[in-house]
């Protein structure tokens, strides 16, 4: 890696000789796969769709250089057209001071004292999933726990933003209006009109909120009180459902595919599974897991930080240049997409020994020490970094904590998990586990 006083400002990344929609095109990952194999850890395609170049960059030094030390010349990248009719303006698609302002107002409501709150409501979703397992265990029949995940996180989710106000709907409405999130998968113009159709209900709900301010605990509550810091005024209406609508999404997809992964993984690796049982049966108090304590099990940790490692759910990231850079020693324009994907850096054999295995206890997991902090962004980096890292390791710690000590959930072993990389990386089928009462 040079750095960018040695580049030679003129010279180009090597390309190959086809031009293709990079990132857009379903089978991005293969391709990127061979291109990196072919290439290394910098090349360019061009794009005929958005008529530019994206640069591919997988070096820790560039990650860190677009997403850290110069991340003032990065704006979030193409693909954000689909998402922000999804989402509408808020933390994920948002961008400059706009972004700098809503990003400091809802920085709070992710401290740690916060999430710790949240975890009776947690433990609660848990409760409920387990009392219906527990009629399944033992049975002959699989459990689709790909759809199950789903549904968890969209409890999680919905209940840390509407707090009680989601029974209340429910009963109202005669069903979560919310469900056709996990009912619909597929996250086309049709799903993004019938997800806009919600506006109307969270609107209504940040009404109540600001009517009866201080009497509940739960994002919306804390976006509806939240305060500019420099001119005191309260979040816009369209803002705050944008954020809402963003957190909703943001929050779930992401914890569904991580903890589905999980499961996948355990059930291929007995000794693993046998250590994360011997480090939950451990623990004799059996209360709820307290924010500090769910972080002070080090083995369930690091089987989490090893899933995310192997299968990140936000498998590319995507910026643009605003002015020109020099990334791996070659000159890259203002105006082109800058591509990064975490779930290659994550298997790059520089940096990670054995790199496809599944090795929670491997010495660089473990030791943050041991590899440069940017092989390894599952959560990314820098300003842009998830802002609900704290409560989504919180959230699958007290899942894997209180599912691992009642079940075991097999899968035929040697049957691959098959992937499927679009806006998230997930499984292309649903996994159907059989559960067992341990
Ligand atoms: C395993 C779970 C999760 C993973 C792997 C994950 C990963 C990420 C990543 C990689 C980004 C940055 C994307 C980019 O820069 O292009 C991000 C941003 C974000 N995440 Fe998460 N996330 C998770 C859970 C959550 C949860 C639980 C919430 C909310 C409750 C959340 C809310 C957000 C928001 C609002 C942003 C945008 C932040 C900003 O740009 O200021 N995420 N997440």
């Amino acid at each position: 890696m040079s750095t960018p006083e040695s580049a030679t400002p003129a010279r180009t990344p090597p390309e190959p000789d086809l031009r293709f929609n990079i990132g857009d095109a379903a089978d991005s990952l293969e391709r990127m796969r061979e291109l990196y194999a072919r290439f290394g850890d910098i090349y360019r395609v061009y794009s005929p769709a958005r008529h530019r170049y994206a640069y591919v960059i997988n070096h820790p030094d560039d990650v860190k250089r677009v997403l850290v030390t110069n991340h003032a010349n990065y704006h979030k990248g193409f693909g954000l057209d689909r998402v922000k009719m999804l989402l509408g303006n808020g933390l994920v698609t948002s961008d400059g001071e706009f972004w700098r302002s809503q990003r400091l107002m809802m920085q709070p409501m992710f401290h740690r004292r916060v999430i710790a709150q949240f975890g009776a409501m947690i433990d609660a979703a848990n409760d409920r999933l387990m009392a219906r397992w527990d009629q399944l265990a033992g049975g002959d029949e699989a459990v689709n726990v790909t759809d199950e995940m789903s549904e968890l996180t969209l409890e999680v989710i919905l209940r840390s933003i509407f707090g009680d106000d989601l029974d209340r709907l429910t009963r109202e409405l005669g069903g979560n209006p919310f469900e056709l999130i996990t009912r619909e998968p597929t996250r086309d113009l049709t799903f993004a009109y019938r997800f806009r159709q919600l506006r109307k209900l969270v609107s209504e709900l940040a009404a109540r909120r600001r009517s009866e301010p201080g009497e509940h605990f739960d994002f919306i509550g804390m976006l509806v009180s939240t305060r500019d810091r420099n001119t005191g005024a309260p979040m816009g209406e369209r803002e705050l459902v944008d954020e809402v609508m963003t957190l909703i999404i943001a929050g779930h997809e992401t914890a569904a595919a991580t903890l589905n992964a999980a499961w996948y993984l355990l059930s291929q690796h007995p000794e693993v599974e046998q250590r994360l049982h011997a480090e939950i049966d451990a623990v004799t108090d059996a209360g709820l897991l307290s924010l500090n304590a769910a972080e002070s099990l080090p083995y369930t940790r690091s089987i989490l930080v090893e899933t995310l490692r192997l299968y990140p759910p936000v498998w590319l990231y995507s910026r643009r240049t605003l002015g020109p850079d020099v990334l791996a020693g070659y000159h890259t324009p203002a105006g082109v997409d800058v591509l990064l994907s975490s779930y290659l850096l994550h298997r790059h054999p520089q940096f990670w020994s054995d790199p496809e295995a599944f090795r929670p206890d491997r010495p660089e997991a473990q030791l943050e020490a041991k590899r440069p902090r940017f092989a390894y962004v599952p959560f990314s980096a820098g300003p842009r970094h998830c802002i609900g890292e704290t409560m989504a390791m919180y959230e699958m710690t007290l899942h894997l904590y209180r599912f691992a000590r009642r079940y075991r959930l097999c899968y035929p072993p040697r049957q691959p998990m098959e992937l499927e990389a679009l806006i998230n990386l997930r499984t292309r089928h649903p996994l159907m586990m059989r559960l067992q009462r341990r």
